[in-house]
């Protein structure tokens, strides 16, 4: 391999972020391999991977993170680890948050572990603005890489976790380590539970949309390219043993998104159902990316208009990707 060119493994890889992530770093360079280890939960979907069927530089394992044996073998000759797998879904942390301290907090300290062995040059963790806890509604303050931790779900609780321990390897063993706390994402390949795909899938079948409480959440969305995209640059040009908070600039309520789905695909505003609020219910997140866009001159490009409406149009134009699931996860 030339000194330019990465082998890269990449944890849950067939989710969500972690595909569009192997799409967009396998196209802009063309030396780079990565191998994506994924167990393949209900979450993980080799249909998102399906344009590197023929792809030499790419090598799908199935398997858990929390594996030692496997983890091992499947770091082999990497340069990097980027660990995006993980229980991700906070309703189904509430309904069951086992699995959630089992994947997030021991699968990262198995991966963290073996990387420490492995001398691996980078072991930069995917983490979540929802570690910080909640904000109050209206209020202009927002979450910064100095904001204290104060996770409320079992989910953020479990994520919280990991990025300790992420920490704990950075001070105990010199692992070279970086974080970043993102805000939610939204794009192509997001499985149908998450609010943005959820309301658009609905909305395309004529059925109500949810909505929580009274609809008054916040959460700044992120569109998936541009989360890529600041990924890229923390591994390339990131300092070693600092995290980095990415947001979309784009706070938005449950009636927003509801309103703007609905009237992208001309559906009556009828179908906004509100239903019983999430227990511990989070009203408010907003990212301040200051020192990502100092240090490493990234902002958000895709605005929410503008990735609202690719999402809209790739959900529309992809109905046997989401058909399927939905029939095996929802009926
Ligand atoms: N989606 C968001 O809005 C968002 C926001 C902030 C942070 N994050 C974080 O980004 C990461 C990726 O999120 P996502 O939305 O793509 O999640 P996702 O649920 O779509 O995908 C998770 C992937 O991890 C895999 N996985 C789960 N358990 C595993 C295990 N034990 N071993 C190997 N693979 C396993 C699943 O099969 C799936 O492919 C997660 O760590 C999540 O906490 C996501």
């Amino acid at each position: 391999m030339s000194k330019k060119s990465k082998k890269i493994l990449v944890t849950g890889g067939a989710g969500f972020i972690g595909s569009n992530f192997i799409l967009y770093m396998l196209k802009k360079y063309p030396s780079y391999q990565i191998v994506n280890l994924d167990k393949l939960t209900y979450a993980g979907n080799i249909a998102n991977l399906a344009l590197l069927k023929n792809e030499p530089r790419y090598k799908f394992i199935k398997g858990d993170i929390c594996a030692y044996k496997t983890v091992k073998e499947a770091i082999c000759g990497c340069n990097w680890v980027v660990n995006f797998a993980a229980e991700s879904h906070v309703d189904r942390s509430i309904n069951g948050p086992a699995i959630f301290i089992k994947t997030n907090i021991v699968g990262t300290q198995i991966l963290l572990d073996v990387a420490k062995k492995e001398n691996i040059e980078r072991f930069h963790h995917i983490s979540t603005d929802e570690v910080f806890g909640a904000l109050p509604l209206n209020c202009k303050v927002k979450f910064c890489e100095n904001t204290c931790y104060n996770p409320r779900s079992p989910y953020s609780a479990s994520k919280a976790s990991s990025d300790h321990l992420v920490r704990a390897y950075f001070e105990t063993y010199q692992l070279s380590v970086s974080i970043s706390n993102c805000s939610n994402n939204y794009g192509p390949y997001q499985f149908p539970e998450k609010i943005i795909p959820l309301f658009i899938t609905n909305a395309l079948q004529n059925i109500p949309l949810p909505i929580y409480g009274r609809g008054r959440a916040v959460r700044d969305y992120l569109y998936v390219a541009d989360h890529c995209r600041a990924i890229d640059l923390i591994l390339h040009r990131g300092e070693v043993g600092e995290t980095y908070c990415i947001g979309g600039d784009a706070e938005k309520n449950g009636i927003e998104i509801a309103n703007t789905i609905l009237g992208q695909l001309k559906k009556p505003l009828s179908l906004k159902t509100f239903v019983a609020d999430r227990p511990g219910h989070d009203m408010h997140y907003a990212i301040n990316h200051n020192k990502i866009t100092t240090e490493l001159k990234w902002q958000p490009k895709v605005s929410f208009g503008d990735g609202i409406s690719r999402t809209i149009e790739w959900y529309r134009k992809n109905q046997h990707w989401w058909r399927k699931l939905v029939k095996n996860n929802f009926n």
